[in-house]
């Protein structure tokens, strides 16, 4: 079966449904394929913390009703260390602006409902996803779909497909260049169900290595362990989990998270890595597809946000006026907004994990930095505006969007 599409977009994580919502509000034909079943890509426990700016693209879209009703509004943070936690005050730090906890598989969820109402195409359980002739004006996509074999023909390739897809590898060696970092360390990450004791976020350095509180609800916690990054989540009981958990993360004056059953369990190592450019031909990379961060910043969805928003503006120039100076600007546009992001997380991971080769000065410096980082405004000002999101660069008029602040 032969089909063609302006937009042929691979994937239906954040990065691509958000750019086929964007589209569809422009009038741009797009067809989304992805190769898991909507139950996957909805129930995958992934990240779960939205920029301001993030949310604003949401409500703007018109696909801000659930964020709106469930998202956890949080005007700040806590920094914990040597027993005791700090308050960071995002909102007063950043005129105004604040993050929202609403987990990356209700976006998603929320985005393939507004994309079904628009009975646009979208196919589950693609198998043998593949692109073709990236170079041409006139590249492919092609999948098989319920036995059918399917030939996409395209103006344009997004590859939305996250880190392990197929676009990047379909790139000639040569024409990307790869920045990455490995750290050796990962997260052990669960789900619990237990009421979050702090409405805040907690970001913890004890001796013993780095842990985060974190929440999805008023009565689910979620909360991360620094571990070996191959250690094997079959190595930690139940028990064993919250016994760590409550070693690093209880402070002085007795605050510690609530314990409750634990519904789901993972380990994730982590790294930082960029391909440059994020675009060969006619395909354009956007989201983990072209970047990883490590989850220490919470930037990895609102990358995929920035980049297609970027990406949704050139698409724009392009049917509307017929120029391509957009999209030959799309990665270098992305490409310092994803930069800053990677320095972001790449200093919040370094400095609330212990690393094995550290030195006893390391650790030293750690705190300093730490006890700088809760003491000085400029310094609180610095992580604030990181964390609520760096501007976009893209308004969201020039998408035909009404620019829009939601508290
Ligand atoms: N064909 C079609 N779809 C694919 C293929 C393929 N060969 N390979 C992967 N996919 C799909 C995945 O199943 C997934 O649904 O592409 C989608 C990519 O989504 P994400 O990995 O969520 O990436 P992205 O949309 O860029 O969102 C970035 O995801 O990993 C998190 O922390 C990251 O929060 C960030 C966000
Ligand atoms: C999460 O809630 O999953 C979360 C929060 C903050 C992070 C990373 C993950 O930095």
């Amino acid at each position: 079966m032969t089909q063609r599409t302006q937009v042929g977009i691979v994937g239906a994580g954040p990065a691509g449904l958000l750019l086929g919502h964007l589209l569809h509000l422009n009038g741009i034909d797009s067809v989304i394929v992805e190769d898991r079943s909507r139950e996957h890509v909805i129930d995958r426990v992934r990240a779960g913390v939205l920029e301001q700016g993030t949310v604003d693209l949401m409500h703007a879209m018109g696909v801000g009703a659930g964020v709106q009703e469930a998202g956890l509004r949080h005007e700040g943070l806590y920094i914990s260390f040597l027993g005791q936690r700090h308050r960071i005050n995002l909102t007063e730090l950043t005129g105004g602006k604040a993050i929202t906890v609403y987990g990356q598989n209700e976006v998603v969820r929320d985005l393939i409902e507004a994309r079904t109402e628009t009975r646009r195409p979208l196919y589950f359980e693609a198998e043998h996803v593949g692109v073709d002739d990236l170079d041409s004006s006139q590249p492919l996509i092609r999948f098989r779909h319920e036995g059918m074999d399917h030939e996409l023909r395209c103006d344009f390739i997004a590859g939305c497909d996250g880190f392990h897809g197929v676009c990047r590898p379909s790139i000639p060696a040569g024409a990307l260049t790869v920045y990455e970092r490995e750290y050796p360390f990962g997260w052990l990450g669960i789900l619990a169900d237990a009421a979050p004791s702090s409405e805040e976020l907690v970001y913890t350095l004890h001796e013993r290595g780095f842990a985060l509180f974190s929440m999805r609800s008023p009565k689910v916690t979620r909360l991360y362990l620094q571990v070996p990054p191959s250690e094997s989540i079959e190595n930690w009981s139940d028990q064993a989990i919250w016994d760590e958990l409550l070693r690093r993360m209880t402070t002085r004056d007795g605050w510690t998270p609530n314990v409750g059953r634990i519904t789901q369990k993972s380990v994730t190592p982590m790294r930082s890595f960029v391909a440059a450019p994020m675009r060969y031909g006619n395909l354009f990379l956007a989201g983990d597809a072209a970047h990883i961060v490590p989850p220490t910043g919470a930037k990895g969805l609102n990358l995929a946000a920035s980049d297609v928003l970027v990406l949704a503006r050139a698409l724009k120039a392009f049917y509307e006026r017929g120029s391509s100076d957009w999209l030959n600007e799309y990665s270098d546009r992305c490409l310092r907004r994803v930069w800053k992001a990677q320095r972001f997380s790449w200093w919040m991971t370094s400095t609330l994990h212990r690393s094995p080769d550290e030195t006893a000065f390391d650790h030293q410096r750690q705190i300093a930095d730490l006890d700088y980082l809760t003491s000085s405004p400029a310094a609180m000002t610095s992580l604030a505006e990181q964390y609520v999101g760096l501007p976009m660069d893209v308004s969201f008029e020039s998408v035909g969007l009404n620019e829009c602040r939601r508290n």
